[in-house]
């Protein structure tokens, strides 16, 4: 296999970008005029209310703000604004876990988008600015629902449904939302799942902000009814105008938070905007994945991530595309699940994650070539650094080795695509998300803002500020600016920081080399560690701990603990993890359990207190311990850990 693949230009008809001459052209165009650059893109792709006053402006700095004085609505940007030429137009293709499909035109989803904003205006006294709670399964509704929140002009917070009945009511605390729209459950695997027990249970304290939950029935399992608080959706829906006035909202108006986790133990609630995200989520959608109205594009996460977010819902509606929604998990019945739906339905653009991809191969090893997957021109790939040999089948066996791999690296902050190949123009090589998508500044640094070499791992920085990036974090712009601005600077100036570490070739390609801070990439799903260690320390017989991730063949990292037990011989290593589990299935929920621990008669620390986690990663991993560790109160513990790790 040779390095460098070139895209198959005959399977592309007219994209947005052609070559890499192109490309370079439009970079160049946003280096000379950054601002009327973006404004023209703008111009194009929004369907504005009423047009915006000023394009950028820098003069409160890092809240920046984008197309300030414009006014529209994201549901009419997505679905309205379609129906003169789509209405007939299949916009969502369900497919339920049991194989059957339903197709919403764009004419129905308006419908549906109107009746639940009526619903939610009139029976549960939701207008502009309020939040509301989604934590719903991978149904219609759950998109219908965001829309008719953006309708209304209410900031919808995603809760992904797998997370625990704890990590909810701390999100809708601290979102201090009035609704929380949910389903009694769904279907996986043939069997039905809950999800309304849940609900309840967060509910049981401190949710004092909600007045109201609206309850699909799906898989109409037995549940219980809190007379006055919860309320049917269908039958709400049932007799709702199907008219709906769109709220003009203005450009900076949030569009929804959601939360995410960062290096302390409390999740933030990243806030994005109305203009300047939904423009970026339409534009990559057209520039990533050459999205035409014709095609069916399937992205298999979850709504509850911004995957889901901005490339199931927004993007591609705001495209005009039709979009795959599935309630199921890709190796049921088989490991050929994804394969025939991409025949069933000739989807053309197919997008999932590293720790998919990996299980479907180990599982399903020859599962593509047994169906007929030529309709595919573009793989995707999100969340993690993929490894080579993941990237090779998934480019030789599913794509037939005919389809451009767009490794697209972002973030939840970060709104949409930062750093990806452009289907039709970008050489790519394997496992490298390539080059930073035009009007995306990215650049890899030191701290101060040196340059580093060649070759050499530094931080990943976007230095100036983009359209659809977060703009604060719910409730705390202190946090906002440390966690975000508070690392790295350029020219003096605060920029920017991923938490990612990253390098460039010779060639001017980026590779992510993963995240720097104290985050864990868990099956794509990002874990910090301090909300694991918080959980871990409820233990009873644990007196202290220290979590750091660990390569994991499927999951890309799993969760490893070092654990100092009080009473050194109270319990049993499997009880322990157990236990272990037990807690962070209650508190965070089935994403964040420990995969293994060490028992250990203390942790690394410095003079000063703080846990060496570098350390202990290496350890983890079994490498070589490289690190200066004579600043720890006791190094001599160092050899001790990695004698018990090894065994
Ligand atoms: C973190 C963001 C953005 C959607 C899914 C996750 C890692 C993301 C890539 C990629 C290497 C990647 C980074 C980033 N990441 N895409 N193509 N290659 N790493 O969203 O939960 O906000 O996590 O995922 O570490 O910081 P998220």
């Amino acid at each position: 296999m040779s390095n460098v693949f070139n895209p198959k230009s005959e399977i592309f008809k007219n994209p947005a970008f052609g070559s890499m001459e192109e490309y370079k052209n439009l970079v160049e165009k946003f280096d000379t005029d950054y601002e009327g650059t973006w404004a023209s893109f703008a111009d194009e792709k929004i369907d504005w209310f009423s047009k915006y006053d000023t394009v950028l402006d820098e003069s409160n700095a890092p809240f920046y703000k984008w197309f300030e004085g414009g006014k529209l609505n994201v549901a009419n940007q997505c679905v309205d604004r379609h129906l003169a030429t789509k209405s007939n137009q299949t916009a969502i293709l369900f497919e339920a876990d049991n194989g059957e499909s339903e197709h919403i035109t764009y004419g129905e989803l308006a419908i549906r988008v109107n009746k639940t904003a009526n619903m939610f205006k009139n029976e549960y006294g939701i207008s502009k600015g309020d939040r509301v709670v989604i934590y719903m399964p991978m149904i219609p509704q759950a998109a219908v629902s965001m829309l008719a929140c953006a309708k209304i002009g209410a900031i919808h917070s995603i809760v992904f449904g797998g997370f625990s009945s704890e990590a909810l009511r701390d999100r809708i605390i601290d979102a201090q939302a009035k609704l929380v729209v949910t389903a009694d459950g769904a279907y996986r695997k043939g069997k039905p799942y809950m999800l309304k027990p849940v609900v309840d249970k967060a509910l049981e304290s401190g949710c004092e902000c909600i007045k109201n939950v609206c309850v699909v029935k799906r898989n109409n399992e037995d549940i219980t009814w809190v007379e006055g608080r919860d309320t049917d959706y269908a039958t709400m829906f049932e007799n709702q105008s199907e008219e709906f006035a769109a709220e003009p909202m203005d450009s900076e108006d949030p569009l929804f938070l959601l939360y995410t986790s960062g290096s302390t133990g409390k999740p933030k609630g990243v806030q994005h905007s109305t203009a300047g995200y939904i423009l970026w989520a339409q534009m990559t959608m057209e520039w990533v994945f050459d999205v035409k109205s014709e095609d069916t594009y399937w992205c298999t996460a979850d709504i509850g991530w911004i995957t889901g977010h901005t490339y199931i819902v927004y993007g591609p509606l705001a495209a005009g595309a039709t979009t795959v929604m599935f309630e199921g998990v890709p190796t049921y019945p088989d490991a050929g699940r994804c394969w025939k739906m991409v025949e069933k339905y000739k989807i053309n653009q197919f997008y999932t994650a590293p720790t998919a991809i990996r299980l479907l191969h180990k599982m399903g090893e020859d599962e593509p070539g047994k169906y007929d997957l030529s309709s595919l021109r573009i793989l995707g790939t999100v969340g993690e650094p993929i490894d080579p040999p993941a990237w090779k089948w998934y480019y030789e066996e599913v794509g037939n080795s005919n389809c451009s791999i767009v490794d697209t690296y972002w973030q939840t902050e970060t709104g949409g695509h930062m750093i990806s190949p452009l289907p039709a123009a970008t050489p790519i090589k394997p496992a490298c998300a390539t080059f930073a998508l035009p009007g995306i500044v990215a650049e890899i640094i030191e701290a101060d803002g040196s340059a580093v070499q060649t070759g050499e791992k530094g931080f990943l920085c976007i230095t100036k500020p983009w359209p659809s990036m977060i703009r604060t974090i719910w409730n705390d712009d202190e946090r906002f600016i440390k966690s975000y601005f508070g690392d790295c600077k350029k020219d003096g100036k605060p920029v920017y920081f991923s938490g990612d570490g990253a390098m460039m070739d010779e060639e001017g390609y980026i590779t992510i080399t993963g995240r720097t801070d104290d985050v864990i990439n868990v099956s794509g799903h990002r874990i910090g560690t301090a909300e694991i260690e918080a959980s871990v320390k409820k233990c009873e017989a644990i007196a202290a701990n220290a979590v750091v991730g660990k390569p994991h063949e499927i999951k890309g990292e799993g969760i490893f603990a070092y654990v100092v037990l009080k009473d050194p011989d109270s319990i049993s290593k499997e009880d322990l993890i157990k236990e272990i589990n037990k807690i962070l299935k209650a508190d965070i929920g089935a994403i964040a359990l420990c995969d293994d621990i060490a028992i250990v008669p203390d942790v690394p620390k410095t003079r000063s207190g703080k846990i060496m986690r570098r350390i202990l990663r290496s350890i983890a991993k079994g490498e070589e311990i490289t690190q200066d560790t004579s600043t720890l109160e006791d190094p001599s513990i160092v050899g001790v850990i990695e004698n018990i790790v090894k065994g």
